[in-house]
């Protein structure tokens, strides 16, 4: 108490949490607490993070300031989710892309893809690309995290030892994080919106209900649904069914697990900063604050290491900069495009590549950027012959407006479900995929390729109801680079993801391709499916598949961890800038395998093959 009223008469009013001017942050005020060290734990940490948006920031500044001696400042680039009404309505995401929400990246040409530029949407809002993706929850199988602890050589990337930050569980501590995992889990899993039985449709024993991060099941029925299962039921078992594709093991067809509760998205940003958080007043946010470098606060004497605690932030366009130094440490979240760019925009990476460009290169770590990696996609659909889409919702303002109306009266109806049902699945070793290669995933439980199925086009054309079975493969070989297009931290950087560089990925696809079209024959579509919505023949398979593949938008490794003593990487295990002292990264750049889960939200250390999310690990 006493503790709390001696803040109180130190802090000015604090009207929110989020500041929307530099001018305003108490500044002086922080700075004195800080200074004045009268706490009774003596050491204060200051610890200024640079934006983990989806996601890993918001979590990492969350756990920090459970202590209030800690004071946290959060930088972000993007403005605020509270009016962001697409980002709450789950049926609306795709809706994000494009918008004033998206920092609208476009990829270098794409050698494999008919020389197209693709789009390549990352989040610039509060909560990162956890507030404008598609809300699929995976968590991979257990064998890509088991993976990345041997590659990274440290045994607290495991499956088992990352379980207590996703729910709770008999485990150990996390290395770096100050605050115990069990307080703070990820995962609070709740009913769907439409509140039906969800018996035999997940598998309560691997999820956590209390955490922070709401995850559900689809909370709207389709007609179509009954008939995946008669097609799953028909395969003969080459498309099995899985009752819980979280558990550790991921092969087959489920239910999807979303992050969405009472029928609106769970980001980062609603849950991490949410109400029970936002009263901290040790916790600050600066929204429309741009990080364009950042500075050494050190100088270099022999056998030291550089510090690297300062930064530079502007809220206009670069006329007025302002400083910030952090105490103890900056904490980049600023994803896996923001976070290499803001490293080499500051002179750290490739020396020779930073000299083409005009940057006085600072620390050498010539793996900055490299060995980006994607999860390539495949959208494909069907005519059905149904009016049981969200198609015309999609299309038709008029045609939504009840449903609309409904959403925002009660949170439950169409617009309170996005994901439906998916699908992880091997190629079997007589497969022509392996044509000379080695098999690429973590292990024989692994995945290869998975299978969305989707009620509704998506993105629907002006006419029609359709089915969409869309592939993706989560095993891809290939890999490219982020590099720096100018000097000018406004630029955006070349994004070059090499999607379908290699003979494996190039061959996977098409072979994920006939598996969905192989599932899309079963005879429990029949009166359902009316035909392909392209006619793809053995001609013009791979231009098809050329001009219309893209990415899943799950990049990672551009600031990858790697072993203590790798000659390569950019953070070490507990996610430290390699050589610097005062510097972390904890985005979904610093994975060092493309899981065959995303890269998703919430222990989020990435869904999809890769793909968890940073914060679902915890981060
Ligand atoms: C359209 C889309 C759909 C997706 N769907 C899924 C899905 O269904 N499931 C899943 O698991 N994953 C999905 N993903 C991936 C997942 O959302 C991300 O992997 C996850 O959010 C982590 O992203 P990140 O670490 O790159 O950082 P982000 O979450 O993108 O956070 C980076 C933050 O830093 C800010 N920033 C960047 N540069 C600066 C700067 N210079 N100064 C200040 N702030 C800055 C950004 O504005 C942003 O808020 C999707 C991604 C996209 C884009
Ligand atoms: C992305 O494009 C949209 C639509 O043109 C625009 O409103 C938005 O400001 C752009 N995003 C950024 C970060 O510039
Ligand atoms: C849900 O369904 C299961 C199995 O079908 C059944 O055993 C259970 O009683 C149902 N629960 C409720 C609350 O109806
Ligand atoms: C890319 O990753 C591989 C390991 O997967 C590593 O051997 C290689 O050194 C990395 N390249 C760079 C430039 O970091
Ligand atoms: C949109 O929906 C309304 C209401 O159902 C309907 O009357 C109208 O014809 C639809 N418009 C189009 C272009 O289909
Ligand atoms: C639903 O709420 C949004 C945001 O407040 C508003 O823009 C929209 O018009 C509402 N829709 C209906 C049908 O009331
Ligand atoms: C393996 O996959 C190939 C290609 O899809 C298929 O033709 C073959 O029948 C499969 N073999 C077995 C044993 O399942
Ligand atoms: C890179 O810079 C060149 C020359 O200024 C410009 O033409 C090109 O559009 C830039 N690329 C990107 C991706 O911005
Ligand atoms: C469409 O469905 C109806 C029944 O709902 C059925 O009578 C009709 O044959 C189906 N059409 C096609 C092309 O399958
Ligand atoms: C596909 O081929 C069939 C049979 O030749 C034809 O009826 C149909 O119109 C074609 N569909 C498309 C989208 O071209
Ligand atoms: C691929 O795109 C090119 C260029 O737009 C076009 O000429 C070709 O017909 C397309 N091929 C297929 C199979 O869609």
């Amino acid at each position: 108490m006493l503790r709390l009223l001696s803040l109180l008469a130190v802090f000015v009013p604090v009207h929110g949490l989020f500041y929307e001017r530099f001018e305003d942050l108490p500044v002086r005020e922080f700075d004195f607490i800080v200074v004045g060290g009268s706490s009774r734990h003596g050491n204060r940490l200051q610890i200024l993070t640079v934006h983990t948006g989806g996601t890993a920031g918001n979590v990492v500044a969350n756990r920090l300031t459970e202590d209030a001696d800690i004071r946290v400042l959060v930088l972000e680039a993007g403005g605020s989710d509270e009016d962001a009404y697409n980002s709450r309505v789950p049926l609306y995401a795709f809706r994000l892309q494009g918008s004033q929400y998206d920092w609208n990246f476009t990829t270098t040409p794409q050698a494999a893809l008919n020389d197209r530029a693709i789009p390549y949407p990352r989040g610039f809002i509060i909560g990162g690309s956890s507030s404008i993706n598609v809300m699929l929850y995976t968590r991979g199988p257990s064998e890509d995290w088991d993976r990345m602890a041997w590659v990274t050589g440290d045994s607290g990337w495991t499956w088992n030892s990352i379980q207590p930050y996703i729910r709770k569980v008999n485990g150990l501590s996390l290395h770096f994080l100050l605050s115990d995992p069990h307080k703070l889990k990820n995962e609070r899993f709740v009913p769907p919106a439409d509140h039906h039985n969800t018996t035999g449709q997940f598998d309560p024993k691997v999820h956590s209900f209390d955490g922070v991060n709401s995850v559900s099941l689809p909370g709207w029925q389709y007609s179509s649904d009954p008939r995946v299962f008669e097609a799953i039921a028909q395969s003969d078992g080459e498309f099995p069914f899985n009752e819980d594709m979280n558990s550790g093991f991921q092969l087959g067809f489920g239910w999807a697990q979303s992050t969405i509760g009472e029928g609106t998205r769970s980001s980062s940003a609603t849950s991490y900063l949410g109400p029970k958080y936002i009263e901290r007043k040790n916790l600050f946010v600066l929204l429309h604050a741009r990080v364009l470098r950042l500075k050494q606060t050190n100088t270099k004497f022999t056998g030291a290491n550089l510090a690297v605690r300062g930064i530079e932030l502007t809220q206009d366009t670069g006329n007025t900069i302002h400083a910030l130094q952090a105490s103890k440490e900056v904490i980049l979240s600023a994803g896996s495009v923001g976070t290499p760019t803001i490293l080499m925009h500051s002179g750290i990476g490739d020396p020779t590549e930073l000299k083409t460009v005009g940057i006085k290169p600072l620390h050498d770590l010539p793996s900055v950027g490299k060995n980006l990696t994607d999860h390539p996609l495949l959208v494909t659909a069907y005519n059905a012959n149904t009016t049981d889409t969200p198609d015309d919702i999609l299309r038709n303002e008029t045609f939504a407006r009840p449903f609309e109306r409904r959403w925002n009266e009660t949170k439950t109806g169409p617009l309170s479900t996005q994901g439906r049902i998916l699908g992880w699945f091997r190629f079997n070793l007589s497969s022509p995929v392996f044509g000379g290669v080695p098999d690429p995933a973590a292990g024989p439980n692994s995945a290869h390729f998975e299978i969305i199925i989707g009620n509704g086009a998506g993105i629907p054309p002006p006419i029609g109801h359709y089915l969409g079975l869309t592939v993706a493969v989560v095993t891809p070989t290939s890999t490219g680079s982020l590099k720096l297009n100018s000097s000018n931290p406004f630029d955006a950087p070349l994004i070059n993801p090499n999607v379908l560089g290699t003979d494996f990925d190039f061959t996977a696809m098409r072979e994920a391709f006939f598996a969905s079209k192989r599932f899309a024959s079963a005879p429990a579509w029949d009166g359902y499916i009316i035909s392909p919505t392209v006619n793809v023949t053995d001609d013009n398979l791979d231009d098809f598949i050329r001009n219309n593949t893209g990415v899943v938008w799950h990049p990672v490794k551009t600031a990858a961890m790697s072993a203590r003593d790798a000659d390569y990487g950019v953070v070490d295990p507990d996610l430290k800038v390699k050589g610097l002292d005062g510097l972390r990264i904890v985005d979904a750049s610093v994975l060092a395998t493309l899981h065959s889960e995303c890269t998703h939200t919430s222990p989020d250390l990435y869904h999809r093959g890769t793909s968890i999310s940073l914060d679902q690990a915890g981060l």
